[in-house]
């Protein structure tokens, strides 16, 4: 039965807020934990929703994430049967979507996980089979000859998807066991001291890491293999991963009438940066086993990545004057016209990042049908000491498109790994989900 606007409401509204805040969920989720990407969605806040209104849309359901992530919201749109697209800028995301919404048996992970720590145990060679600048500084020279084991092993297994898996696992590891630290996003070298002390080994935490990760992502193809999601070893829905530039284009032919996302906050640089946390791991990873379409040069810089996101600074040739945005957002405006000189300068950020995602909003309608339903799950920020709301800019963003807010929920995220506090206001322990509904 099709349910009304007012019954959707009220299944939307009734959602608790401990079940938004992830009581009932784990890591291990929906294979969350083979790469730990910055700012993942958890599926507690989509799946309700995405259950809820999936019974209120007739016929197949097409689900969009034009920032997809680590995919947590498509890998939740496919436990629930529907056709999910996906796509982001970050080659790494790319990389990690297409593993997790890929079948795999248990068996064929494990005999190739074998095969791959059989030839990294006999292999003696002290090759290092990457270089880039700045190598020795973020991995110690036996680190770097470890990662080079692994990765010929990897390159010796003959099927892409395969690989693919491992080369994700592989990532994990080095996010691990470089010089990097972990406990933020940006590229910054732990002490001098910590890394001379530091006695990890690159292979044992390689055969845990791969081990763990079998499970997580074995056991998610047996949910959806108990659903009866899977046909002829595939996923028997519409499944598609690809590197796009969302300010630019959705990149497909086909239509939805579902999207949920979670965009960035502001400028990846100033917010989570993505592209510095990817760029020593992708330093490992064979461009022609992620996408050989991918169109830029994602390793000629530590920002390349980050430049080319929402906000950063390429592209500016279609940025739309302050006074057309002002007159979409009057929030945007009060915001940024509040300050003068270098502060002002400072609040251009954010109209820079206002317009791209303007710009993106209108690349999703074009491809979104009638009485589509957007679930945006958003926080605000700080600029200059002062709260930027992304949630009402985005509403008003929608409003000048002619689409209205149909409910909103609230979620804490205080347990969210969240890179350097003093850029995101207080209300950042509390995320938005706006939901609209499209009305033409
Ligand atoms: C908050 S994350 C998305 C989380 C995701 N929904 C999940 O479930 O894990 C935001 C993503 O937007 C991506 N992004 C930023 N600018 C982009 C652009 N111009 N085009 C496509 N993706 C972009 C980032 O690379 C990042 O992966």
């Amino acid at each position: 039965m099709i349910k009304t606007d007012k019954s959707i409401l009220q299944s939307l509204d009734s959602i608790s807020s401990g079940v938004l805040n992830g009581e009932n969920y784990s890591r291990e989720d929906f294979a969350r934990s083979i790469l730990n990407y910055p700012a993942m969605m958890v599926p507690s806040v989509q799946e309700p929703i995405i259950q809820s209104l999936s019974k209120t849309i007739k016929g197949e359901i097409a689900l969009l994430d034009p920032f997809m992530g680590a995919s947590n919201t498509l890998v939740t749109g496919m436990k629930y049967g529907l056709s999910v697209y996906g796509q982001d800028i970050n080659p790494l995301s790319l990389l990690l979507s297409k593993v997790k919404t890929s079948h795999f048996l248990f068996e064929e992970l494990d005999e190739a996980n074998k095969r791959i720590l059989d030839l990294i145990r006999a292999d003696n060679s002290s090759k290092v089979e990457v270089n880039f600048a700045n190598i020795d500084k973020w991995f110690k020279k036996d680190v770097q000859i470890e990662i080079s084991k692994i990765y010929r092993a990897i390159l010796t297994e003959s099927s892409l998807k395969i690989r693919r898996f491992f080369w994700v696992t592989l990532a994990e590891v080095i996010r691990m066991n470089s010089n990097d630290r972990t406990s933020t996003f940006k590229l910054h070298m732990r002490p001098i001291d910590e890394i001379n002390n530091r006695n990890t080994s690159v292979v044992k935490n390689f055969e845990s890491t791969s081990k763990r990760s079998i499970k997580s992502i074995t056991d998610f193809s047996s949910v959806l293999n108990d659903s009866g999601f899977i046909k002829d070893g595939k996923y028997s829905k519409n499944v598609d991963v690809v590197w796009a530039n969302t300010k630019k284009e959705i990149k497909t032919n086909r239509l939805f009438n579902l999207l949920v996302t979670s965009p960035p906050y502001g400028d990846n640089q100033t917010t989570v940066t993505y592209g510095q946390f990817s760029y020593l791991l992708l330093q490992w990873i064979p461009l022609e086993d992620i996408d050989k379409n991918i169109g830029f040069d994602y390793l000629r810089s530590t920002q390349a990545i980050d430049t080319e996101s929402l906000g950063g600074n390429k592209n500016i040739e279609d940025t739309q004057t302050d006074d057309v945005l002002f007159g979409k957002s009057e929030t945007l405006k009060k915001f940024v016209t509040q300050f003068d000189g270098s502060q002002r300068k400072n609040a251009g950020k954010v109209t820079k990042f206002i317009n791209d995602l303007d710009l993106s909003i209108d690349n999703m309608l074009v491809k979104l049908q009638k009485d589509s339903y957007m679930v945006w799950t958003i926080g605000n920020r700080n600029v200059n000491k002062k709260v930027v709301k992304n949630d009402t800019i985005l509403n008003e963003l929608m409003q000048s498109k002619g689409v209205n807010l149909f409910t909103d929920l609230e979620r804490d995220i205080l347990s969210k790994r969240m890179p350097g506090r003093n850029n995101f206001s207080d209300t950042m322990s509390k995320e938005r989900i706006l939901i609209f509904k499209k009305p033409y």
